[in-house]
């Protein structure tokens, strides 16, 4: 088990890049596999959740190599060119790869099964059996959970299929699917979410029509291999935003941040709260949006988070949690019972960790209710989720002491590399 200590530290200052955009690496990867041709991927996440997608192609015969780090060489083996994996594919901690590679391995030759850590075991997928059933396939699950294990030779086709619920992995393993369906497959979305998967589609060359809150394409053509680079990951700056934000003294720059609308809702939240965060230098690679931010620091007020940007900020809400713990006066948040089934409840781990800090918070069953103030210094246990650690050790450096808080090993999953970053541009924290 690693544990942080995050101390009280000043201002954060200098300059920073964060890894690769986590979701954009790994749908690379899965669709520069099934692609005819060789890839490059520039930009790659070196992180657990990433690699472990990287490994499960290698396990199904797919050459891919590693010439320099973040950089990948994908040799594609073409839709039909997959073979079948000689052990079950463990996904690690990855709720995305495991989604994503049910709807893609839904449509191929042969059987195979997911396997995932002790927290993506406990997490639902039923939202993905239930359509690609309809859809034709057939995945047996303990109870809705992995491991998954999923029949090949299965004739999959097209489905109109409304997500009950906004996500972005549901949509993405229905699409998936639907590349080896017969006829259209078509999804709606209750609130768009992030289109990475649409748009990495249309960039392989495959034909589909997507708009805000929905998709369509049709099975039967063809993914010619394509260079893919990725954005640094909004996910992994929103720790630095919220940072220099509440550091007096800070001025820190983000280079290169993925800047897709679907992801940035915590701009908007925090900018509602009294933020100062500029964007530099906008400008599009492969139809993303990308930017540099300069983040200043700036008192916060509590706000009611406006329920329709809870998808575009949905991986953000343990770090706004801290920044509305930091603010002052009180901080709403609603229609966000998605956290519960994270990496971790999320709801429950920051609250249990933010009072732990003497923070005062009260849990409701679809969001929180943050009282503004002080961090005192003290123990916080980060249930092993990424975001969570991550966050609390954003509390540590503006706390009024020492915070030591436990279980961050799964960090490696998203951040490679964060604790070195914090510490290059003035964020007391330590790994033990
Ligand atoms: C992701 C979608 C979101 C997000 C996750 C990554 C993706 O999950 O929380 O970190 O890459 O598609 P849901 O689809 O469960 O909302």
């Amino acid at each position: 088990m690693i544990d942080w200590i995050s101390s009280p530290s000043g201002p954060l200052r200098g300059e920073v890049r964060v890894p690769g955009d986590k979701s954009i690496s790994h749908r690379a990867i899965m669709l520069a596999a099934i692609a005819e041709g060789t890839s490059r991927i520039t930009g790659f996440l070196e992180g657990e959740d990433t690699r472990a997608t990287a490994r499960a192609f290698a396990q199904m015969g797919v050459r891919i190599d590693a010439p320099a780090p973040s950089e990948r060489i994908v040799h594609g083996v073409g839709l039909h060119g997959l073979r079948a994996p000689d052990a079950p594919i463990d996904c690690g901690n990855a709720g995305t790869g495991m989604r994503l590679l049910a709807g893609l391995l839904a449509g191929q030759e042969f059987d195979s099964t997911l396997t995932g850590d002790a927290s993506l075991s406990k997490r639902p997928m039923r939202r993905v059996i239930e359509p690609l059933t309809r859809m034709g396939a057939k995945i047996e699950s303990s109870e809705g959970l992995p491991p998954l294990r999923i029949a090949g030779k299965r004739t999959l086709r097209g489905i109109d299929y409304a997500l009950p619920v906004a996500s972005a992995q549901v949509k993405s393993a229905i699409l998936l699917a639907g590349l080896y369906a017969d006829g259209a497959t078509r999804v709606s979305e209750p609130h768009p979410t992030r289109d990475y998967t649409e748009s990495m589609l249309r960039a392989f060359g495959w034909p589909i029509e997507f708009g805000s809150g929905w998709a369509k394409l049709s099975g039967g053509h063809r993914l010619r291999a394509t260079d893919i680079r990725v954005p640094a990951d909004f996910s992994s700056a929103a720790f630095f935003i919220v940072a220099a934000t509440l550091a007096p003294g800070s001025e820190l720059l983000l280079r290169d941040v993925g800047m897709n609308p679907r992801r940035t809702g915590l701009l908007r939240a925090l900018r509602a709260m009294g933020a100062d965060i500029r964007e530099s230098n906008p400008r599009t690679q492969a139809g993303e949006a990308i930017a540099d931010l300069i983040v200043r620091h700036a008192p916060l007020r509590g706000i009611d988070v406006p329920i329709e940007i809870v998808p575009d900020m949905i991986d953000e809400f343990p770090i706004l949690f801290v920044a509305a713990a930091a603010a002052q006066g009180t901080t709403r948040i609603r229609g966000a019972a998605e956290l519960r089934v994270k990496e971790s409840d999320r709801i429950a781990v920051m609250a249990r960790g933010l009072r732990a800090l003497g923070v005062r918070i009260e849990e409701t069953p679809d969001g929180a209710i943050i009282e503004g103030g002080k961090f005192t210094g003290g123990e916080a246990d980060s249930a092993g989720d990424h975001r969570c650690a991550m966050s609390l050790a954003v509390a540590g450096a503006i706390a009024d002491a020492p915070v030591r808080i436990s279980d961050c090993a799964n960090v490696a999953t998203s951040f490679p590399g964060f604790v070195e970053l914090a510490q290059s541009c003035g964020v007391v924290v330590l790994a033990g």
